[in-house]
């Protein structure tokens, strides 16, 4: 049981995005537990500010440090050991499949999602563990990265997906991309299923489906390509 809590402004857009298909069902079968907590809730301001101006000037507003550390420390005070705080920030380490491989081995994990121009540094040093990024561009707040992380994560919980061979066999597992699937109709726009595929003939199709990925790999990530190349050498 992996559990994930999203401290955030937007609680519903999370809950929302996460209680749908794979993830909602497995939030059902008791293999997830997601919980948003939205941090207006710790405001202690009449109008439930949780934003301010920024000391030196400049533009947009700021996140105050006090109702997200009153909200992290509410959502610790009952954990057995201190939990791991995810600070989604283009400023973050680039997340990748590994990185979500040893996330999901983690009980709990604590999603912390800004908006605005930022979160105040101090409580930043004080409650984060690991700052991630999902990629070079920059977006309106942490949410969808943290929903992306979780999605990412979750899918890797045991129990998650019913057939246990399909974490294994996708692209990035063994470093390459995967292989084109088929389905029925055996033709569409006068396009063939590929013959060896309907032959029954495992090994063959093994084959097959391995000089697939490595060719899709070569064409469309020459880097993934390239590091694994360097690897096999290794292994
Ligand atoms: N917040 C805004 N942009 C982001 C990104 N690319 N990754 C993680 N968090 C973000």
């Amino acid at each position: 049981m992996n559990r994930f809590h999203i401290l955030t402004l937007f609680p519903e857009m999370v809950m929302d995005g996460l209680n749908t298909s794979i993830i909602g069902r497995a939030v059902e079968a008791g293999h997830l537990k997601i919980q948003a907590v939205n941090i207006r809730d710790y405001s202690q301001n009449k109008h439930m500010k949780v934003d301010d101006y920024p000391y030196g000037g400049g533009a947009g507003l700021v996140m105050q440090p006090e109702p997200i550390y009153r909200a992290y420390e509410d959502l610790v005070k009952d954990m057995k050991k201190k939990p791991r705080v995810i600070y989604m920030t283009p400023q973050g380490r680039v997340f990748h499949q590994d990185m979500a491989k040893e996330l999901a081995k983690e009980e709990e994990l604590v999603f912390l999602c800004g908006h605005y121009e930022g979160i105040d540094e101090r409580v930043l040093e004080e409650i984060v563990t690991d700052y991630v990024s999902i990629g070079d561009y920059v977006l309106t707040g942490g949410e969808l990265p943290a929903m992306v992380m979780i999605d990412a994560i979750s899918r890797l919980v045991p129990g998650v997906l019913h057939n246990d061979d399909s974490a294994g066999d996708e692209s990035f597992e063994n470093g390459l991309l995967e292989y084109p699937q088929y389905t029925r109709p055996p033709v569409f726009l006068d396009k063939k299923v590929p013959d060896v595929l309907l032959s029954g003939h495992h090994e063959n199709i093994r084959k097959w489906r391995h000089e697939q990925s490595v060719k899709r790999t070569k064409e469309r990530r020459p880097d993934l390509w390239k590091e694994y190349e360097e690897n096999e050498g290794k292994e």
